[in-house]
């Protein structure tokens, strides 16, 4: 479980987050969505401690992240910022094995080898995993940086719009994905998104965030609505629902 209590943030006099308040269920794809500016990426640095807590408490499961230290908080909580950089001449494989650092410390054993093997495996990277990153297209960056984070082995991952660049395949891969690292290998998983029917189709929970506040946390089919979806972002959109999840139209004319 992830519990946010009263977290308030502020940059230059301006009151970004705003008193956020979060329980999150653990062994869950979570989607946290909203309009641009909402404070999604604001409270993913001050929950992975990028940026300094200024107000309030984050807690995964008993870590209280102001008293965690560094390698201990790097085996609990694995983050995807929204844009990185690859740069350099290092191999698909050796940055895989860089999200192993918190176990291996620069020294990689046995355990390491077989959980890089296996992400590549279930990434589908045996075709990059010798290429250089510099080498890679964008969405196969993405699916790298992705994978590294899935290496850290990590019970909480947050991924700020982990579908960047991603191809429909690609999409749903990881989508599905990320669904079993909560059902079967009891991760918790939350996710910034912007398209909302992948939301609706692959959350457990959907937490929507505007102006810095939460606004409504729910099931998809619950909190999806055409009423809730105008009010998060002044679209009008036709809610219909397929296969028990809800399918978001846009229906402005
Ligand atoms: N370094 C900064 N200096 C000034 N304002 C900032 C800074 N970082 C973020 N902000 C502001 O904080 C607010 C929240 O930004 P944040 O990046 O958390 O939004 P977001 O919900 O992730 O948006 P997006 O969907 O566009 O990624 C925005 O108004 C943004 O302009
Ligand atoms: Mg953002």
């Amino acid at each position: 479980m992830i519990t946010l209590k009263n977290i308030s943030h502020h940059i230059d006099n301006q009151l970004i987050l705003d008193n956020v308040n979060l329980t999150l269920p653990s062994e869950q794809v979570i989607a946290l969505i909203g309009p641009n500016g909402a404070g999604k990426s604001t409270l993913f640095s001050v929950m992975s401690r990028l940026q300094t807590l200024q107000s309030g408490s984050v807690q995964f499961a008993d870590h209280d992240i102001s008293i965690t230290d560094s390698n201990t908080l790097a085996k609990t909580v694995a983050i995807l910022a929204q844009s990185n950089h690859l740069q350099g001449r290092l191999r698909v494989a050796e940055l895989l094995m860089f999200g192993r650092y918190p176990y291996h410390q620069g020294r990689p054993t046995e355990i390491d080898n077989e959980k890089v093997a296996q992400v590549i495996e279930q990434f589908e990277l045996q075709p990059l995993a010798q290429r250089y990153l510099s080498t890679l297209s964008g969405g196969q960056q993405q699916r790298v940086l992705i994978a590294m984070i899935v290496c850290q082995d990590t019970p909480y991952l947050l991924l700020d719009e982990p579908l960047n660049n991603l191809d429909m395949y690609h999409s749903g891969q990881l989508m599905r994905a990320l669904r079993a690292l909560a059902h079967e290998q009891k991760k918790t998983v939350v996710i910034v998104l912007h398209d909302i029917n992948q939301a609706a189709q692959f959350a457990d929970t959907v937490v929507m965030m505007k102006a810095g506040q939460v606004m409504k946390t729910g099931h998809p089919i619950e909190v999806l609505t055409e009423e809730a979806i105008e009010a998060l972002y002044g679209v009008k959109a036709t809610v219909i629902e397929h296969n028990g999840f809800p399918v978001i139209i846009d229906s402005r004319h």
